[in-house]
């Protein structure tokens, strides 16, 4: 932690517990910065950052000032209700009705899964593209949709290599985004009938994928901040003939929850003690907010049992549908498959992503990427607390760009979801993120645009939507 985000912990702190009242000035820099013993330049980032996270705001010419609706912080969900029990999955019409109506462009986009296209360098792409094309030798254009773009592959290997992972290049299948790859990686070890183990509540296509290949739900519960609960895992394990587990380690979607290193270690010793698969969708692994990346269950892989599986969609490039799989042991039946069915990736989007890897200043994308979700975090949370009823419950993930609320018990979420559509806001609404559709009273919200009135407005007009029920 730098020192003015702990700096700014502690004036937080302050206000959280009452000894900087509401509306009271928070010390003036020259005042706070002889008296903490840190330097002006670090007093300021602090009250820049307590000003994105909404709790003072600066008057012209008097300083800063707790903001009058600053309240305390909502508390955190606790463990999804145990419920390791087999189900048919039906949720695509559910999906759908509530993925079409999000497409209006007027809509404050709190449902949306992308971050804002504004925060993607689209041009320097679009640069990497038309460079790319140019230099494409003719004999790639055939090669590269049998094997993927060999500077693309290895640029993903490095960054494997960073987070922890010696990557053999063959185990690297390029795919169209990561939704291809964790679909042939379920085909391949799964038929139809089959359990598979998934989250509670789950990422929504990954239980659309479930029914489409007619396989069961077995549905562990997550920890809202630790991941999967592990016993409730290794009982499921000993009962039921489970044949893959489909799970994400860090950031998982919707929870935000990222699993301790230990717990990732101890879930790998788990699976390989029963040899059951772990198919790793790790999307959102570019997005942490800290220093250091998450590492995946993949660098304990000594045995190929993980399939681990990426993408650029989420963290650089939406649209170019480019994603990929490192597939262990599964590789060369993941590669078939493959060719069965889609056969490649565009081939150019492979060599502009190659050439942005390399060129373009990706690490420099990412961590202003970063910097905004987190300042963007900061204030919806700070907006929740402002106007959602206090006995509202919601995550504080370490990276991406969603919060799941829980609301009181009686709010019914997809009634909520349908008024909030009326006056122009969109949510994630719980149900859809369960197989057995559960999770009624709540809401994946996204903070992945930047923070404006609009934004501050519609968090208003959902408090109230909410406190009507
Ligand atoms: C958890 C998760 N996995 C996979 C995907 C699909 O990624 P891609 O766009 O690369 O296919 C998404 C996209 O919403 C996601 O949220």
């Amino acid at each position: 932690m730098k020192l003015y985000e702990k700096f700014a912990d502690e004036i937080a702190e302050l206000i959280r517990t009452g000894v900087l009242a509401p509306g009271q000035k928070v010390p003036s820099v020259r005042h706070a910065s002889s008296t903490y013993g840190v330097s002006p330049s670090t007093v300021f980032q602090a009250y820049y950052l307590l000003e994105s996270r909404g709790l003072i705001l600066a008057r012209a010419r008097s300083g800063y000032f707790v903001r009058e609706q600053a309240r305390r912080p909502l508390p955190e969900p606790g463990i999804s209700a145990q419920q390791a029990q087999t189900s048919e999955v039906d949720v695509s019409e559910l999906v759908f009705s509530v993925l079409g109506s999000l497409k209006d462009p007027g809509t404050v986009p709190f449902g949306s899964a992308f971050p804002s296209p504004d925060l993607f360098p689209l041009a320097r792409l679009a640069r990497s593209m038309a460079r790319a094309v140019r230099e494409l030798s003719p004999g790639a254009v055939i090669a590269d949709m049998t094997e993927g773009n060999a500077d693309l592959r290895r640029q993903i290997a490095l960054r494997y290599m960073v987070g922890g992972v010696m990557l053999p290049l063959d185990e690297l299948i390029v795919t169209n985004g990561a939704m291809e790859a964790l679909n042939l990686c379920l085909q391949c070890v799964t038929r139809p009938g089959d359990l598979v183990a998934i989250e509670a509540p789950a990422f929504y296509a990954t239980l659309q994928v479930l029914e489409r290949l007619e396989l069961k739900a077995v549905e562990i519960p997550v920890h809202p901040r630790e991941g999967i609960d592990l016993a409730s895992l290794a009982e499921s394990l000993q009962r039921l003939p489970i044949k893959a587990c489909w799970f994400m380690s860090s950031l998982q979607n919707p929870l935000g929850a990222s699993m301790r290193e230990e717990k990732k270690r101890a879930l790998y010793e788990l699976l390989q003690r029963h040899q059951v698969p772990l198919i790793e969708d790790d999307v959102y692994a570019e997005l942490y907010f800290g220093t250091q990346p998450p590492w995946p269950v993949k660098s304990f892989d000594r045995e190929g049992l993980v399939m681990h599986c990426g993408s650029f969609s989420k963290c650089l490039a939406p649209g170019y549908r480019v994603g990929w799989v490192a597939g262990g042991r599964y590789a060369e039946q993941i590669r078939r498959l493959k060719l069965m069915t889609t056969i490649s990736p565009s081939v150019p989007a492979q060599a502009a992503l190659a050439d942005y890897l390399q060129h373009g200043g990706y690490d420099r994308h990412l961590r202003r990427l970063r910097h905004a979700l987190e300042s963007q975090q900061a204030s919806m949370l700070a907006s929740a607390a402002r106007h959602f009823p206090a006995e509202t419950r919601v995550t504080r993930p370490s990276g991406g760009y969603f919060l799941w609320f829980e609301f009181p018990e009686q709010v019914d979420s997809l009634k909520l979801f349908r008024l909030a559509l009326a006056q122009g806001i969109s949510l994630a609404p719980g149900p859809i993120f369960s197989a057995t559709r559960r999770f009624g009273n709540c809401a994946r919200l996204n903070h992945g645009h930047p923070w404006d009135a609009a934004s501050e407005r519609a968090m208003e007009v959902l408090g109230r939507i909410i406190g009507s029920f």
